[in-house]
């Protein structure tokens, strides 16, 4: 369906060589040092879904405290979940445990598509994407921004998702067997500063003397997409219990929805279902004004939060008691620390 043609990656290489960013898991480009694939696995693990100044603090932090993954695999689950608070979509942070505890029995990372995908967490995109940067293999590494640069490129009119495999094939097509990681890298730089969701600037893009998009016109309005189906909304209530300057948290269950963080005791609100408003213990409790409003991927939570002193800490869910001052410490998914900060500002007096 689409030719092979060198041409795009020679200039996009040349472009990277001159204005790739400085990235904390990157070597620079062109190097014949290979990066960690640690910290390629771990960059990737953290960026999906994440924008890049997001992850930065985090992988700092990761890095400082398990310089391998080794170290990573020794940690206490519990470390890992709180050190990830804040990030979102915990699930990663589950597999991430699973993952490194897989690759420090085995020995290191498998340094194949193949074997990478075999890994907990480790879809069809970040498999390419680590076998490319991290091993130098021709792998075929498409995410969000390689999408639209692409969709742009060959004027792929088609819309996402249908287009995915002529994405696919067109990519495939431009992809060359030496310095494919840094080709990758390559695509989502431009795709981030260059051919940006918001519009291209293309005076200023490498590959603009060969865009169909370009060419006709049309750059702009690519990729298209299927309309998306609403969110629906939710409802849910949070109890934030005091007692003696301390907060009852519980454990979320498993592997649901922000599965294994600390959380506020709740109504039973969950991904498909609003909360009943009822609370799990009996308490003196006063509503605060307002809701916490949060994104989830699937469905937009209203969340409610009350706030009881309560006499004793005997006959209450199990979990911990965690001094309010320190409650920044305390590993809290954004949503609950949210809750929080909402109950304290509102009905402290
Ligand atoms: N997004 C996902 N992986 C990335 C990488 N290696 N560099 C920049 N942005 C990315």
């Amino acid at each position: 369906m689409f030719e092979p043609d060198p041409m795009p990656a020679r200039l996009l290489l040349s472009w990277y060589d001159a204005f790739a960013r400085d990235l904390p898991w990157r070597t620079p480009p062109g190097s014949q040092a290979r990066p960690d694939p640690y910290r390629v696995w771990l960059s990737e693990i953290m960026l999906q879904q994440t924008t890049v100044a997001a992850v930065r603090p985090y992988f700092a932090q990761f890095t400082a405290r398990w310089p391998d993954v080794d170290a990573l695999a020794a940690a206490d689950d519990d470390a890992i979940m709180a050190a990830w608070a804040g990030l979102g979509y915990y699930a990663r942070a589950r597999n991430l445990l699973a993952c490194a505890r897989a690759v420090s029995l085995r020995g290191g990372f498998p340094d194949t598509e193949e074997g990478l995908r075999a890994l907990p967490g480790v879809g069809a995109y970040t498999a390419a994407a680590i076998a490319a940067i991290a091993f130098g293999r021709r792998a075929v590494v498409v995410d969000a921004n390689v999408e639209r640069v692409v969709s742009r490129l060959f004027a792929i009119t088609e819309p996402l998702p249908k287009s995915r495999p002529t994405i696919r094939a067109a990519t495939d097509a431009i992809t060359p067997v030496m310095r494919a990681g840094d080709f990758a890298q390559a695509m989502m730089d431009l795709g981030a500063t260059i051919c940006t969701p918001k519009g291209p600037d293309c005076p200023g893009c490498p590959l603009n003397a060969g865009c169909l998009g370009r060419e006709q016109g049309v750059a702009a309005e690519l990729p298209r997409k299927l309309p998306k189906k609403p969110r629906p909304d939710r409802r849910g209530t949070a109890f934030l219990a005091l007692h003696d300057g301390a907060v009852l948290l519980v454990r979320r269950a498993g592997r649901g929805m922000l599965g294994g963080m600390w959380a506020l005791p709740d109504d039973g609100w969950a991904a498909g279902q609003d909360g009943d408003g009822m609370a799990p213990f009996t308490a003196d409790w006063t509503r605060a004004d307002g809701t916490v409003d949060h994104g989830f991927t699937h469905f937009a939570l209203s969340l409610s939060v009350m706030r009881a002193e309560v006499a004793t800490r005997r006959n209450l869910p199990e979990g911990q008691w965690w001094p309010l001052d320190r409650i920044a410490e305390a590993g809290l998914p954004t949503l609950f620390a949210k809750a929080v900060r909402l109950a304290l500002c509102d009905t402290a007096d």
